[in-house]
């Protein structure tokens, strides 16, 4: 997953500037990644108090990873990396009879096995849990669902609210639950990870939310019932800026930081110069989400029916199925032609804080949730799984920032959305949006909350 690895490496990065000795675990199969597609290492190998170190995921290389076989991954992790992480912790190169003994692991909240290792050797725990607050929220709140018998629920009836998730009674419907809590939905090994996640992360010595306080102040009262050190030092994407421009002297390159997984692709920026203020819709589901090929036409012909320029990031795995160039209907061709763009993997953030991009249709993964919140673009949300389905209903019901329209796929509905975003509701949405990009960014300015967080975390460490 792109936003994770995006959220652990800015991270890594800030405390290496900050002082902090840093390893980077990561799977053999990212490091690869990584190293064909970004300049991680020379960038890294600026740092003397840092080191990669990889793993392996248990999976053979040409595995895809991804798609129908993406579940799989979750096998790996268990038979594989979770007893060979423990030897390299207790014994291994990050024990205490190694020459650099790890003293602070920070993984990411599904790693819930960290936890007994911690305990074991004694050494501190603070997870980082790269999705968004509010469903972070809802995962805590999973086993009183259960045991209340509001989850699993079957498919009918998804407009129904939930009452056992305080703070979100008045607007949380059934369908704003990750998609694991449906009953065809309910043997997804996600779900029994998420459940681990909700049993230990508020166990550790502290978590790193990846927001800033303004935006989830109404969660992080419930959340600190729970888990009293919590270090917001969010939009992580943000703070590094910040702290880059700010303190540090190697600014030169940090400005085009990449971590991407893929090849990143700037043949649109031509085309998007050329394009009036505020008038594109960007589409992107990230670098998990997928589509079939009828939803992918009915998007298609939605964005054309709207009118509007777009400009398509179609990932290499993310549609399901084939179809042959002459399926596509000719309109559809020639239309695209006149007003739109598309590509494969993009340099996201410099999409989003382009002048012409006025609307972006998104899976509502956390990450781009934050980076079009920061750029002042208003949101058309068609999210699948994990934390996206709450994401999206506070996109559009309490931050006001766009328009949900989960759980359908058709050409009437995403034209309307599109037009909202772009021209009706454009107004409306875009001065709740500049308002919270504002406070996002007094965050992490140098006293803003983010930003002595972030400082707590580095004294917290240095405790440790
Ligand atoms: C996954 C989950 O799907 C998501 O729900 C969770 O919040 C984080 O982990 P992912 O699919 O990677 O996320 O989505 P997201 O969190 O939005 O991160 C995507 C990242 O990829 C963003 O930082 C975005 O800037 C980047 N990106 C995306 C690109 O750089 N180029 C692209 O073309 C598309």
């Amino acid at each position: 997953m792109q936003g994770p690895v995006n959220c652990m490496l800015k991270l890594a990065e800030l405390l290496c500037i900050s002082g902090v000795t840093v390893t980077v675990l990561n799977t053999d199969h990212i490091y690869r990644t990584l190293l064909r597609h970004t300049d991680v290492l020379s960038r890294f190998s600026r740092y003397p108090n840092f080191r990669f170190q990889t793993i392996s995921d248990g999976l053979p290389d040409d595995h895809p990873r991804s798609g129908e076989r993406f579940l799989e991954v979750f096998e790996g992790m268990r038979t594989v990396m979770e007893p060979a992480f423990k030897e390299m912790m207790i014994s291994g190169c990050f024990s205490s009879r190694s020459d650099s003994p790890v003293t602070v692991i920070i993984p990411d909240g599904s790693f819930s096995f960290a936890f007994d290792v911690a305990r074991q050797i004694q050494i501190g725990l603070i997870y980082f849990e790269t999705v968004s607050p509010c469903a972070l929220w809802t995962y805590f709140c999973l086993p009183k669902l259960i045991a209340a018998g509001e989850v699993p629920f079957d498919g009918n009836e998804l407009d129904v609210l939930i009452k056992n998730v305080p703070g979100m009674e008045p607007f949380l419907r059934r369908r704003d639950l990750p998609s694991f809590c449906r009953l065809n939905d309910v043997a997804n090994p996600v779900a029994e990870i998420i459940l681990k996640e909700a049993q230990y992360v508020p166990r550790a010595h502290g978590v790193i939310l990846n927001t800033f306080h303004p935006l989830d102040a109404s969660i992080l009262v419930h959340m600190r019932t729970l888990c009293p050190d919590i270090y917001c030092i969010g939009p992580i994407h943000s703070l590094f800026k910040s702290r880059f421009t700010c303190e540090s002297k190697l600014t030169t390159t940090n400005s085009k930081v990449s971590n991407s997984l893929w090849e990143e692709n700037t043949s649109y920026l031509s085309w998007l110069d050329t394009q009036v203020t505020r008038s594109v819709v960007y589409v992107s589901i990230g670098s998990m989400a997928t589509m079939t090929v009828n939803q992918l036409f009915e998007f298609w012909h939605g964005l054309v029916n709207s009118g509007k320029p777009f400009l398509w990031v179609q990932r290499p795995g993310s549609v399901i199925g084939d179809y042959d160039d002459d399926q596509v209907p000719k309109r559809l061709v020639d239309e695209t032609r006149k007003r739109g763009f598309i590509t494969t993997w993009v340099p996201q953030e410099a999409v989003l804080a382009h002048s012409a991009i006025g609307g972006f249709l998104t899976h509502s993964g956390w990450n781009s949730t934050l980076e079009s919140i920061m750029e002042g673009v208003p949101m058309i949300c068609w999210p699948q799984n994990v934390d996206q389905q709450v994401n999206s209903r506070f996109v559009s019901e309490v931050w006001n920032i766009g328009v949900d329209i989960k759980d359908t796929c058709d050409r009437v509905i995403v034209e309307k959305a599109v037009k909202d975003v772009i021209d009706v509701r454009r107004n409306e949405f875009t001065e709740s949006i500049r308002m919270l990009a504002e406070l996002g960014c007094q965050s992490v300015a140098k006293d803003g909350s983010s930003s002595m967080d972030f400082n707590r975390l580095i004294k917290s460490i240095t405790l440790f």
